[in-house]
């Protein structure tokens, strides 16, 4: 079971450090509740954790924004959560009210989880890549992903969404080596995850790190640059072809560290980030990701103006067009059309 490749992707080529007359363009969270054909097969799943794992639906869900928009890539279907789940952990996704993890908050519960069979159990994960990988048009990537393992101890320590990561912090700063612990675990079933959706076809990967921007320095250091080094160290080994996307949203002042220290081979810009200093002092080192606000796109009102703005910043160099995080479910289909229009158009 070797990875296709897709020389011919826009994507690929813009990863690669190529720039390009029209960028590329996909957009995270790009399957979801804001297509009307989503919400239909989310309503013949049991839950959400059923649609993740039945390969036929996951890979439908994979193609809809393909098929409505041709985009550049398509990113699988899945969820950042399925690795604690995968770890013995329950998840759960309530309506409205987002994830419920069952909570992991010393070191003993950490070394109850399960060594390995990781991969086994997401076996229909990588089934879904399989498929998707047959199905969609050539010249059209595939983005396989995992959180990254900061982002993913968070929903498992504070049981689910946060809005101030307090459980989190005090036992990382309380006991760094027990919470260590679980970072440490978490690296390593991203590493295998990651291995075996591009062992699958996946023709790039990338890490969400959505709370890396709630670290001071000496924790972003620890807990956000190390153990990235430590996956993409692992993947370059096993998969020195295969690009990775680094996401550390919110990172601020520390993106330059985290590209210059994690060896990841493409940025992803969230929106909060000044275009002139990301295209000055990151876009020199890597190809860049990103980065129009979600809410620009979902109000439609200044989308032209943004595109353009983000056009004539990142266009002179290697440039994936994207949000600086993910679509929001009440974004109206006709502005996502609209914004693909205006990229395919150029500046
Ligand atoms: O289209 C895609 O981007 C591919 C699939 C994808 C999902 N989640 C599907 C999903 C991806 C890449 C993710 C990543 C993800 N999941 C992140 C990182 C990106 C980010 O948003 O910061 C995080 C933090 C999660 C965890 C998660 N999953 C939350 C907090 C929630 C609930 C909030 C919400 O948006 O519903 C989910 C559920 C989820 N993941 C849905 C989808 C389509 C909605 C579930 C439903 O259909 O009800």
């Amino acid at each position: 079971m070797t990875g296709r490749r897709r020389p011919t992707s826009i994507v690929m080529r813009a990863l690669a450090g190529e720039t390009l007359a029209r960028p590329p363009l996909w957009l995270m969270r790009q399957a979801g509740r804001y297509l009307p054909e989503y919400r239909e097969l989310r309503r013949g799943a049991r839950d959400f954790l059923d649609l993740c794992f039945s390969p036929k639906r996951a890979a439908e869900a994979t193609l809809q924004p393909i098929r409505r928009f041709g985009l550049d890539a398509a990113i699988l279907f899945s969820d950042i959560l399925v690795v604690p789940w995968a770890l013995g952990r329950k998840v759960e996704y309530r309506e409205g009210e987002g994830p419920v993890v069952e909570t992991v908050r010393e070191r003993a519960a950490v070394e109850s989880l399960p060594h390995d069979g990781v991969t086994m159990r997401l076996a229909p994960v990588y089934e879904t890549v399989q498929r998707v990988t047959a199905m969609l048009p050539a010249g059209t990537a595939l983005i396989g992903f995992a959180g990254a393992p900061w982002t993913v101890a968070t929903y498992m320590v504070e049981g689910g969404s946060s809005r101030d990561f307090a459980a989190t912090k005090r036992w990382s700063l309380r006991d760094p080596e027990g919470f260590g612990v679980l970072i440490g675990r978490l690296v390593t079933a991203t590493i295998d995850h990651l291995s075996a959706q591009i062992e699958a076809g996946a023709d790039a990967v990338q890490l969400f790190d959505s709370w890396a921007g709630v670290l001071d320095e000496n924790s972003f250091r620890r807990w956000v640059i190390e153990p990235t080094k430590r996956i993409t160290a692992a993947l370059a080994e096993r998969h020195p072809d295969v690009p990775i996307i680094g996401f550390p949203r919110g990172a601020g002042l520390m993106y330059r560290a985290y590209v210059d220290e994690t060896g990841i081979t493409a940025i992803g810009l969230d929106s909060m980030v000044p275009r002139d200093v990301a295209q000055r002092t990151l876009q020199c080192s890597v190809p860049v990701q990103g980065n129009l606000d979600p809410f620009v796109l979902l109000v439609g009102s200044a989308l032209q103006s943004e595109v353009e703005a983000i056009l004539a910043s990142f266009g002179g160099g290697p440039f994936v067009f994207n949000l600086g995080h993910g679509v929001l479910p009440d974004t109206p289909i006709d502005h996502v059309a609209q914004l693909v229009e205006l990229v395919r158009r150029g500046p």
